[in-house]
């Protein structure tokens, strides 16, 4: 097992000491050194070639920010974790831009304190072998021109990331090609949690990247579901999900659609930025549909505004949790004008076991109709054709704000 190396910076010695006897109790790390103020951090560190910083942001002198920032410069390899008391996103945008990977708020456990120990400490080791090359896709490996399919409603709790995750898997299984699954509820995403991924790489260890001059970076992120589909998941924290631009989604999501033939990308329920350009990047868009009265005018309006953007030959209208007490399916496609793509039935049985389980429906209990629904779709999902405009080279989306904007007028 390959030790991971934490240096302390805390002015606090009873800090230092928690930190300590928390850390002595985790087989796979060992504290290295110890610093009560910045410039001794800053003079330091060096010697014990740390993997991991733990830094306070108040100290005498020289603040955290400014020691992360110098020894970010100095030892480009290592991790730095703040440690602070004040949990506003003003210190973590500072610390951020500092060069700090993470954020710790005290008090914080034992527990959170060594799972943001190790995943740092892989991110940062992925990175060096990616920045060697080991972990690069092969250059001369064909760029894909893979199919964006995003799941999308303003109505929340619709059922857009139980559908993701099966049909991700679904269509990995029926197609057998390369898919990804790109977790775009950036303030509340549970794709981790229905696929049962603990402390992985997230979008949000991408913010300090140049992911715009190296969008390859985005591998590192990436996490292996045993059924084969790989996922890139949601910030752990909604802080950190404020760190994440449009201009970042923009890239990794042009990146990912040349490494998998099937990027399957889960949303938040708004029109943000982020979902306005991820939807005009879509090859198809499933808009979810539930039958009660608020939800249908939420599902016209998306209609609206896709159909205003001229995106409407994309929508793939799907019904989920149908049942035979709310509004008809003649009626919704009626006041719709448009014919559902697909109606996944209410099964709260098998949804809740597999959420539970962390293990997806369509894997554990394939003969479930939820699963019939899934795999059908996933079907015409793959075979379906992409739409013309995104057949060619990817490029970055005009600002579909504006143009919703302008449209509006
Ligand atoms: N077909 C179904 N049968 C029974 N329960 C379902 C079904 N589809 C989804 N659910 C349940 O409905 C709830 C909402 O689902 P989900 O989280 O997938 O919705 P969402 O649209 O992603 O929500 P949000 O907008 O908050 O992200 C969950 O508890 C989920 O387990
Ligand atoms: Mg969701």
């Amino acid at each position: 097992m390959q030790q991971i190396r934490v240096f302390i910076v805390d002015d606090a010695q009873n800090t230092r000491e928690d930190i300590k006897r928390f850390l002595y109790f985790e087989e796979d790390m060992e504290v290295v050194g110890e610093a009560s103020t910045g410039e001794e951090a800053v003079s330091l560190c060096k010697d014990g070639k740390p993997d991991v910083i733990l830094m306070d942001i108040n100290l005498p002198g020289m603040d955290g920010i400014q020691a992360s920032e110098q020894i970010s410069l100095l030892l480009p390899e290592a991790a730095i974790v703040i440690i602070s008391i004040q949990g506003e996103q003003e210190y973590l945008k500072k610390a951020m831009a500092a060069g700090a990977r993470d954020y710790l708020v005290k008090p914080f456990t034992s527990m959170e304190l060594a799972e943001t120990v190790r995943r740092v400490c892989a991110f940062a080791r992925k990175k060096r072998l990616h920045l060697v090359g080991e972990e690069k896709p092969n250059a001369k490996v064909r760029a894909k021109n893979g199919k964006i399919i995003t799941l999308f409603s303003t109505k929340g709790g619709v059922g857009k990331t139980t559908v993701a995750c099966n049909l991700a898997i679904a269509i990995a299984a029926e197609s057998l090609k390369d898919v990804v699954l790109v977790d775009l509820d950036l303030q509340g995403g549970d794709v981790s949690v229905i696929l049962n991924f603990n402390n992985v790489q997230t979008i949000a260890d991408l913010v300090q990247e140049d992911i715009e001059n190296d969008p390859t970076v985005t591998d590192t992120c990436l996490s292996a579901h045993f059924s084969g589909v790989n996922v890139l998941s949601a910030p752990a924290s909604p802080e950190q999900a404020e760190l994440v631009t449009p201009q970042h989604i923009n890239s990794l999501i042009g990146y990912l659609k040349t490494r998998f033939d099937f990027v399957v990308v889960d949303t938040a329920p708004h029109y943000s930025e982020i979902n306005l350009n991820v939807l005009e990047m879509s090859d198809s868009v499933v808009v979810m549909l539930a039958q009660d009265l608020p939800t249908l005018k939420h599902t016209r309006s998306t209609i609206e505004v896709l159909s205003a953007l001229n995106h409407r030959e994309k929508i793939n209208l799907v019904l989920n949790r149908l049942r035979s007490d709310g509004i008809s399916v003649k009626e919704l496609e009626k006041s719709l004008d448009l014919a559902l793509a697909a109606a996944i039935p209410t099964d709260d049985r098998t949804v809740l076991q597999s959420v539970n389980k962390g293990q997806p429906f369509v894997l554990g209990q394939k003969s479930s109709r939820v699963s019939e629904c899934i795999f059908e779709l996933a079907k015409m999902m793959s075979r379906e054709k992409k739409t013309d405009q995104n057949t060619s080279k990817i490029t970055a989306p005009m600002n579909p704000i504006k143009k919703l904007f302008s449209l509006s007028r």
